[in-house]
C-alpha cells in the first residue's frame, strides 16, 4: 500500500521542504521489493486463513524465523497485514488484490512489474545515454522462454483491473459480429465483450510467443467456441478483413508515431465501413491527477527504454487516425487505473 504520511510528515517533508521528500520514494522502491518477495515466498497466500505467529509463518513457507518475522513487521506497518495479539492476517485488500483465487488478483503481474523496475530499468541510464533500448523489450523476452509468460501475464493483471469497466463504456454497434484484437496477448478483453455481446466472435492477433497464455486463458474461460487465435506479424502479415470492431490496447505506446499511422492504417483496412476501432493506451493528457500524470510520465520512460517510443496524447492519436480515414474520434477515460483512457473512431469509407 502506498506510504501515507500523516499530516505533519507531510508538512516537513513536502511543503515546507524541512526535510527530504525524496525519502518516501526510496522506501516506496524498497515497499515494492517487500512485496514482490512476499509474493515469492507464499506469504500472503499462508496468511489467508486463520492468523499465524511468525515463527508458524516461516515453518510453513520453509523461511528463516527472524527473516520472516521483520519481513512481517514491514509488511504490517505498510498496511498489507494486520498484527493481533503476536498472530499476522492479510488485510481485506490484500486478499481482494494479492490472493491467487480472488477473481480481481494482480498476483500474476506481480512478477512482470518486478522484471520491469528492477531488471529491465538496469539499463535505462545506457538507453538515456545512447537514445534508444540498450536491449529492446521482445529481444529480453526471447532471451528465456518464461519471460514471455512473465509479460503476458502481466497485462492479465491489467487487463484484470480495467476489462469490466471497459466493456460498461464502449457500446458496441448492435449489428457487429466479429471483433479483431490486434496484439491481443492474453485475450481478455475478446473474451468479455463476446461475453457480453452473444453474437460476437473474436479473433486475437498475436506473435506465436505470446499465444500460448491466450489459448489457456480462452480455455480456461470455456471461449473456445467463440474466441480464435491467430499467429502473425502485423508489421508484416496481413489482418484479413471484414471486422466490425478492432481493439488496439496497449499497442501505440510500443510504436513511433509513423509506424502507428502505418499500423492503424492497417487496422483500417481490416474493418468494414463504419466499423469501429477502439484504443486503449495511457494517455499523457493535462489532468489534475497527480498519479495519472506520473504513471504515464514514468510509463513512457518505460517504453523509450523498452521499445524505443513513449506515452501519447489525445491529439496524437486522434490525428493519426484521421490521417488514415477515420472520423468521430471521442475519448473516454477510465477510473479504474489512473492515466488509462480509450480513444475511439469510426471507419468512414
Ligand atoms: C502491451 S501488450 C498488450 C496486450 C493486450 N492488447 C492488452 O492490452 O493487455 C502488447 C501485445 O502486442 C503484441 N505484439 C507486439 N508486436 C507485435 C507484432 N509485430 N505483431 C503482433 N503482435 C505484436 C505483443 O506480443 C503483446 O501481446
Amino acid at each position: 500500500m502506498p506510504i501515507e504520511p500523516n499530516l505533519f510528515e507531510r508538512l516537513i517533508l513536502l511543503k515546507l521542504n524541512k526535510g527530504p521528500g525524496l525519502i518516501l520514494d526510496f522506501l516506496g522502491a524498497q515497499a515494492f521489493r517487500a512485496v514482490c518477495v512476499a509474493v515469492r515466498l507464499g506469504v500472503f497466500e499462508t496468511l489467508s486463513g486463520a492468523p499465524l505467529t511468525a515463527a508458524q509463518t516461516a515453518h510453513q513457507i520453509k523461511a528463516n524465523e527472524r527473516g520472516t518475522a521483520l519481513l512481517l513487521e514491514a509488511l504490517e506497518a505498510l498496511g498489507y497485514i494486520k498484527k493481533k495479539n503476536g498472530r499476522y492476517v492479510n488485510t481485506p485488500l490484500t486478499a481482494k488484490w494479492l490472493l491467487r483465487n480472488s477473481p480481481t488478483s494482480l498476483a500474476c503481474g506481480i512478477p512482470f512489474l518486478e522484471s520491469m523496475v528492477f531488471d529491465r530499468w538496469e539499463h535505462l541510464e545506457e538507453s538515456i545515454r545512447r537514445g534508444k533500448p540498450a536491449l529492446y523489450g521482445y529481444d529480453w523476452a526471447d532471451q528465456q522462454p518464461d519471460r514471455w509468460r512473465i509479460y503476458e501475464e502481466g497485462m492479465i493483471a491489467v487487463a484484470r483491473m480495467v476489462a469490466d469497466e471497459v466493456v460498461a463504456k464502449v457500446k458496441l454497434p448492435p449489428t457487429g459480429r466479429l471483433l479483431l484484437d490486434v496484439g491481443g496477448g492474453h485475450g481478455l478483453y475478446s473474451i468479455r465483450f463476446c461475453r457480453r455481446y452473444p453474437g460476437l466472435s473474436a479473433t486475437v492477433f498475436d506473435l506465436p510467443q505470446a499465444l500460448e497464455v491466450t489459448r489457456e486463458t480462452i480455455a480456461a474461460e470455456g471461449m473456445g467456441d467463440r474466441v480464435a487465435v491467430q499467429e502473425g506479424d502485423f508489421w508484416i502479415d496481413d489482418l484479413s478483413a471484414g471486422y466490425d470492431v478492432a481493439l488496439v490496447f496497449n499497442i501505440v505506446h510500443a510504436n513511433l508515431p509513423d509506424k502507428n499511422t502505418e499500423l492503424l492504417r492497417k487496422v483500417a483496412g481490416a474493418l468494414n465501413r463504419g466499423g469501429l476501432i477502439v484504443i486503449m493506451e495511457q494517455i499523457t493528457a493535462k489532468v489534475s491527477s497527480s498519479t495519472a500524470r506520473v504513471l504515464t510520465r514514468l510509463q513512457a520512460l518505460n517504453y523509450f527504454n523498452n521499445l524505443e517510443a513513449q506515452t501519447y496524447s489525445f491529439d496524437d492519436i486522434n490525428g493519426w487516425l484521421t490521417k488514415v480515414g477515420f472520423t468521430n474520434q471521442r475519448a473516454l477515460s477510465l477510473r479504474k487505473i489512473p492515466g488509462f483512457g480509450l480513444v475511439l473512431g469510426t471507419k468512414a469509407n
